[in-house]
């Protein structure tokens, strides 16, 4: 659906002496979004996701490379391309003093939309942003949810099969985050695909099919949600915990003799009347059935082993610390 190739983008800065002419805000990024899907942008602030977002909708022209949506070169056909894409920037206004159906209505003929189609066509994107008690309520009055909720409205108006969303959970309080998720999923299931940006991670872990990590305009990994986390993850490094029905200090003393495990210490969280020890292991599944084997027939009462995995937060922040890459 949406084709990057090789998609590049160099801004001029003000000439200032020993600093650079140009940063490169999105780097040779190569990416293919297919139907359906929810994909992410993640990366800190100035990573280049607001510009790549900007490209592919045709509203920032390329440095070099190109974008292609539903087979259409965005540069060359900008408007042609822009019927596949509803777009909701990351600091987009709202004229507070129009009702909520009323904003919809000037953008709807503003879109040029045939006018006996209007109506029925505001009611409905209405319903799918869950705005039906707002419909006469005045922008000014809505949270700050609603207004998200009514933005995307607009971008989904010409009924377009993708949609571009830069940071819409940015300042939404947990609740209306929640809303958003939803609302982001259901359209996802209406057949929309949906680009969306955020520097919150655990935003997008839960919805998103596939991720694009980006730092300083480098796509550091991209593709399905769980194969990158998976591959990020380093298997060779696993953090486990391991508990026995019994208080005092010698699973710790016994594990720190093993060969694999690394930076080994109490848990912070001990269940009365056991203890428990998580550490870092290098070492195969076998390696690690060697070990639990060894433990039991030393007597430990073992009672649990569990493999505590990282958040996407300790990924990224590992990926885009270098270790991995
Ligand atoms: N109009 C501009 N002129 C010069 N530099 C810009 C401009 N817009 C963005 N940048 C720079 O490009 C980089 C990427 O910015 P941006 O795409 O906004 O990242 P993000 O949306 O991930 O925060 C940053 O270093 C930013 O300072
Ligand atoms: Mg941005």
């Amino acid at each position: 659906m949406v084709h990057l190739e090789n998609l590049t983008k160099e801004y001029d800065l003000p000439p200032v002496k020993g600093s650079p002419a140009q940063v490169v805000a999105a780097d040779r990024l190569n990416l293919t979004i297919g139907d359906g899907e929810i994909f992410g942008f993640v990366g800190p602030n100035g990573a280049g996701k607001t510009t790549t977002l900007k490209m592919i909708c045709g509203l920032l022209v390329p440095t070099s490379g190109s974008v292609e949506v539903n087979g259409i070169d965005v540069e060359r056909r900008p408007e042609d391309a822009q019927r596949f894409l509803g777009y909701l920037s990351d600091f987009f206004s709202l004229y507070d003093d129009l009702k909520v159906w009323e904003y919809l209505d000037y953008f709807a003929h503003a879109y040029k939309m045939p006018a006996a189609q209007i109506p029925a066509r505001v009611t409905e994107v209405i319903g799918w942003v869950g705005l039906e008690t707002k419909r006469d309520a005045f922008i000014q009055g809505l949270s700050r949810g609603m207004k998200q909720r009514l933005g995307i409205a607009r971008a989904v108006l010409h009924d377009p099969p993708v949609i571009v969303l830069d940071e819409p959970a940015s300042g939404l309080d947990p609740k209306a985050r929640v809303e958003l998720k939803e609302l982001l999923k259901n359209l996802n299931r209406k057949g929309k695909t949906i680009l969306i940006s955020s520097h919150v991670l655990s935003d997008l872990e839960e919805i998103c099919t596939s991720v694009a990590i980006l730092e300083k305009g480098h796509l550091l990994r991209a593709g399905k949600l769980a194969a990158v986390m998976q591959d990020a993850a380093a298997p060779a490094h696993r953090r486990l915990r391991i508990r026995v029905a019994a208080p005092g200090d010698e699973l710790l003393a016994w594990l720190s003799t093993r060969d694999g495990v690394l930076d080994a210490h109490p848990s912070a969280s001990v269940i009365a009347g056991s203890s428990s020890v998580d550490f870092h292991f290098a070492g195969s599944d076998a390696d690690l059935a060697a070990l639990v084997r060894d433990l039991v027939m030393s007597g430990a009462p073992v009672c649990a082993v569990e493999g505590s995995s990282e958040s996407f937060e300790q990924i990224y922040a590992r990926l885009s610390g270098g270790e991995v890459m």
